[in-house]
């Protein structure tokens, strides 16, 4: 439904359809909140985030018990960036190659600036566009002195705290990694371990913990009592949120996948969702995906009137990386013998080594908008095209400005009552 307007912003409201269909937008106060089509920003392909998000998506989704998944490239992106720092030879270039893009980055500028950069953007979005918790650290086990100069580093540049683990056992190591993560969690209890963490003298581990709430630009509704379908791996009913308005939205007829993105409050950030036109699980969809491909589609994607149902849901993940990154050329760095971490400690030839790289992530996908919306303008919607997700998606949530890949995952099932209940 439409909102009812006062009478005096009828009269204008032409006269703001008008500034708002030019193509200047300089025009606009800083505070005004931003048009549903913001510039768009740099593609994936030059990113140091999107390059390691998808590999390392990749890698996560052959292994076929995989269930929902969520991460954040970028966290994954600067702990390692710090690490290598950290570190010399072979070990030190096979840190880079795991983050280079494909497409040279603009010239002059070097991977780390554009991790330090899409950092602070993010960090100035929080509280705007999305509630975000996020926390890096590079926990040691009774390493050599650690240099000061690495430990400032990590946390100036890559925002990744050095924190020594404790003299107990394996049992006790673990207990405080994940206390730091249910810390960093905003207190929620993360999804349980899987794998198991051996923490011995002179390891370096590496967490990640972030918790993000996104606030739309305009807001969904929802009706508790109306529970939909969604078909994932299991079939459960669940509370659907719906809007129909302007996104911008491609159909590529030939892949059959539907690509949309929508702006989170204040436009510092976008949501990009990927949805198979067909009941079906993500593994076509996920063969297909590629730097260029995923650039091509965001390319393309046009302002289009979309009637959007999404389920509300939180999506949670607790994963060990370390098979993944050792599969994506990170080999040296695990292996006493082999790893070069010269960078974090005078003393490190023999002892100091990668001994888990570790990450905790939770999402709530909710219909709230970042404030009332009846400041924005006006849309007029024609013939939507439907966008129904009761069936598994990608997501992406990337930052306006730089482009960086904050969040990636897939949402396989859906919490909810089991549908055979209702028979
Ligand atoms: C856009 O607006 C700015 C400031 O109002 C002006 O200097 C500039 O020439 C305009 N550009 C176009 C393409 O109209
Ligand atoms: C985002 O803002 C909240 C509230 O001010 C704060 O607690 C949190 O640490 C901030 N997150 C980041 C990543 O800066
Ligand atoms: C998601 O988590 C939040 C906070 O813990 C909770 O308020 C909300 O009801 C949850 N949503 C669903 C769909 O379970």
């Amino acid at each position: 439904m439409l909102p009812r307007l006062p009478f005096c912003l009828l009269i204008s409201l032409p006269v703001l359809l008008v500034q708002g269909s030019a193509a200047n937008s300089s025009k606009k106060s800083p505070d005004a909140p931003a048009s549903p089509v913001p510039h768009p920003p740099p593609p994936p392909q030059g990113d140091p985030t999107w390059t390691l998000g998808l590999r390392v998506y990749r890698a996560l989704r052959s292994d076929s018990s995989a269930g929902n998944i969520l991460f954040s490239p970028l966290l994954v992106a600067s702990s390692l960036g710090a690490l290598g720092e950290g570190s010399a030879g072979n070990t030190a270039s096979q840190v880079r190659d795991l983050l280079k893009p494909p497409s040279p980055i603009k010239a002059g500028t070097q991977v780390v600036e554009l991790l330090s950069e899409a950092l602070k953007s993010f960090g100035e979005a929080n509280g705007t566009s999305f509630h975000l918790r996020a926390s890096s650290a590079v926990f040691s086990k009774q390493v050599p002195p650690v240099n000061q100069a690495f430990v400032k580093q990590s946390q100036t540049r890559f925002r990744v705290q050095h924190q020594p683990l404790g003299k107990g056992d394996t049992k006790a190591d673990l207990k405080q990694l994940q206390d730091w993560a249910k810390a960093g969690l905003s207190g929620l209890e993360g999804a349980p371990l899987e794998a198991e963490i051996k923490a011995g003298a002179g390891a370096l581990i590496l967490t990640s913990a972030v918790h993000f709430k996104g606030l739309w630009e305009r807001e969904f509704s929802e009706d508790k009592a109306d529970r939909r379908t969604f078909l994932g791996k299991k079939y459960t009913k669940v509370v659907m949120m719906h809007r129909a308005g302007l996104y911008r939205f491609y159909e590529d007829t030939d892949n059959m996948v539907q690509v949309l993105e929508a702006p989170l409050w204040g436009g510092k950030a976008r949501v990009v969702l990927l949805l198979p036109f067909h009941v079906e699980n993500l593994a076509r969809l996920e063969k297909l995906l590629t730097l260029e491909l995923l650039s091509k589609w965001l390319e393309k994607a046009s302002v289009t009137s979309v009637a959007i149902s999404l389920p509300k849901a939180n999506i949670t993940s607790t994963l060990s990386l370390q098979k993944q990154l050792f599969a994506l050329g990170l080999t040296d760095a695990w292996d006493q013998t082999l790893a070069d971490f010269s960078g974090v400690s005078d003393k490190s030839k023999g002892k100091i080594h990668l001994g888990g790289v570790l990450h905790w992530a939770s999402l709530e996908l909710a219909a709230q908008a970042g404030k009332e919306d009846a400041d924005l303008e006006e849309e007029h919607i024609d013939k939507p095209k439907l966008f129904y997700t009761d069936h598994p998606f990608i997501f992406f949530v990337r930052d306006s400005t730089t482009g960086a890949l904050l969040l990636m995952g897939a949402l396989d099932h859906a919490e909810g009552e089991a549908f055979h209940d209702e028979l």
